[in-house]
């Protein structure tokens, strides 16, 4: 149980201030880790604060993960406060509904440049970090749709397929340094967002929550779900996994057998 502990670790979430991301920034805090928040939204500030104020390390820098220059220097502020970085999770992503004629070129770029070219600089700028401290951990979010993806997911689909790839490339060009990368899917998630989305395409969280029960685990999944498979994988319990995309996506990935023949 105690290899689970982060208490000398510092981590940084991208996107760390809702959704999933801000589930994964409690989860690493409560196993002691020093955690930034790296994102775009204000509201980080307050997310932080709250998680200060109960006793943990938890520092809000305002971070627009498309941006090199922005990153480097959250990186550095993140580095002078908690004297160095070991773990990266690239969270922060975007996943607006359009199928390819739907999709304008900004829309293209946008989706390429918060999912996806985010990654790439974020890694890039966090390596010669990890190797100060011979060893570290990066997790990707990725997608159950990086194979094939939903036809109205067409961009995102496409990005997640290079978070998987982008994942297993940089697994194996840094392990000699300690540095493991692995890509976690979480499944189908009731963020904030994804209900946004939902609504907007005329859904409801009804529907959602039916749709969910119907999924072989019976239930949605929580942006818990998916930070507690973060925290193994960052802890040394993982120590020997790299390279890996795991699904935490309540069997949507397997089939399952109706009632009749179970
Ligand atoms: N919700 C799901 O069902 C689901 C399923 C599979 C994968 N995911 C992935 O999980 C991750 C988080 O999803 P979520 O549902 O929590 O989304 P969310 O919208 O709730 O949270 C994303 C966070 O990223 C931040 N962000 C957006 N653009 C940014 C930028 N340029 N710079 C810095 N921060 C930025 C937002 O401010 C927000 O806090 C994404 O990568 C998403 O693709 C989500």
């Amino acid at each position: 149980m105690f290899k689970l502990q982060l208490s000398n670790k510092t981590a940084i979430v991208t996107g760390g201030a809702g959704g999933i991301g801000y589930d994964i920034v409690k989860w690493l805090a409560e196993a002691g880790a020093a955690v930034v928040i790296a994102d775009l939204s204000d509201s980080g500030a307050e997310k932080a604060k709250v998680l200060c104020d109960a006793g943990q390390r938890v520092l809000y820098i305002k971070t627009d993960v498309t941006k090199e220059a922005d990153i480097e220097r959250m990186l550095t502020e993140a580095a002078s406060n908690y004297g160095g970085i070991d773990i990266l999770v690239n969270n922060a992503g975007i996943y607006p509904r359009a199928s390819l004629l739907e999709t304008s070129e900004a829309l293209w770029d946008s989706v390429i440049d918060i999912n996806l070219k985010s990654m790439f600089l974020c890694c890039k700028l966090v390596i010669p970090y990890m190797r100060q401290k011979a060893k570290g951990a990066i997790i990707n979010l990725g997608s159950s749709h990086a194979i094939v993806g939903m036809p109205e997911l067409f961009a995102y689909s496409v990005s997640k397929g290079g978070v998987a790839t982008l994942t297993r490339n940089l697994a194996g060009a840094y392990a000699r340094d300690r540095i493991r990368v692995n890509c976690v899917n979480p499944g189908w998630v009731a963020s904030e967002r994804e209900i946004m989305e939902q609504l907007a395409i005329g859904q409801t969280i009804e529907w959602m929550m039916e749709m969910g029960k119907s999924l072989p685990l019976g239930r949605l999944q929580t942006g818990d779900d998916t930070a507690a498979l973060v925290l193994f994988l960052v802890s040394d319990l993982a120590d020997q996994i790299t390279g890996q995309v795991i699904n935490v996506d309540g069997g949507i990935g397997v089939g399952s057998l109706s009632e009749e023949k179970r």
